[in-house]
């Protein structure tokens, strides 16, 4: 996809890989709508970013919010191209210890919010590929504890091996449609995520902007060619 003037969906945009991702689609020339909670980064961002980021506060686990932010970008825009299902959070530890709150938190955000916002998005993709042949892409971040389970990740990996089972059955449900899904499973990355999962993360983790610069490729793939999955790690985790 040529990502000139398209208009793309960012989750969790006000931190970390968001940033990144947010950053490098408006060097492309797309819009970026971003949703996250904390309204002042995002307005932050925007005087970085300029014109061509449109922050959107809302919280990915309330249904009535995220209608409402999908549907402003289609009103100000007419289309939506992109969606990157990237707001996320772990909350790590034993299970014995982990609070119901803190399970909860977890599925809602890394997989019902995932859930909403690409129910919102899909029929005005559907609606673009009847009207030009191709309907966009959806990205959704996952992480290696979608593919590999580890101690105190109980909930975590619960809901990222979720998403890769989501991001599967939606690829097969939607590739006749002209829309593609692709599944990312990074390993650590320098963010703020270890610090709300209450873990250090690996000592020697990626940059956030090589894990965009990945999105981007596959993005602007050719129509008939699906990344369906991408798996990135570290090479010297410990340094
Ligand atoms: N960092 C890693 O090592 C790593 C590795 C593999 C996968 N991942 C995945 O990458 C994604 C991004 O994480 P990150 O590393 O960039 O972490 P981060 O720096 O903590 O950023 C998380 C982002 O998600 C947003 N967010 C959290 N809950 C939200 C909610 N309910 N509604 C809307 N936005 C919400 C936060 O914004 P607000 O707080 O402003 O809402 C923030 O913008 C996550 O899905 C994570 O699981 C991270």
């Amino acid at each position: 996809m040529d990502l000139k003037n398209k208009v793309a969906i960012v989750t969790g945009a006000s931190a970390g890989l968001g940033v990144d991702f947010s950053r490098l689609l408006i060097e492309k020339g797309a819009h970026v709508y971003g949703f996250a909670r904390s309204s002042d980064k995002l307005d932050a961002l925007q005087k970085e970013l300029g014109d061509l980021f449109h922050p959107v506060t809302v919280d990915v686990r309330d249904e009535a919010g995220v209608k409402q932010g999908i549907e402003q970008a289609l009103e100000e825009q007419g289309r939506i191209d992109v969606l990157v299902n990237n707001a996320g959070l772990g909350k790590f530890g034993p299970l014995d210890q982990l609070s119901s709150e803190n399970w909860d938190v977890q599925i809602d955000t890394n997989l019902t919010g995932v859930f909403l916002c690409s129910r919102a998005v899909v029929p005005a993709m559907k609606a673009q590929n009847a009207d030009t042949g191709f309907g966009g892409h959806i990205v959704n971040i996952a992480s290696v504890a979608g593919l590999v389970g580890n101690a105190n990740l109980t909930a975590y990996n619960a809901t990222k091996f979720g998403l890769r089972g989501f991001s599967e059955a939606l690829m097969k449900e939607v590739r006749q449609d002209g829309i593609k899904v692709t599944c990312i499973y990074p390993g650590s990355i320098a963010t703020n995520f270890g610090a709300v999962a209450g873990t250090g993360g690996a000592p020697n983790p990626m940059q956030s902007i090589d894990i965009a610069k990945t999105l981007l490729h596959v993005l602007e793939t050719p129509e008939n060619y699906l990344i369906s999955e991408v798996m990135m790690r570290p090479l010297r985790p410990r340094g």
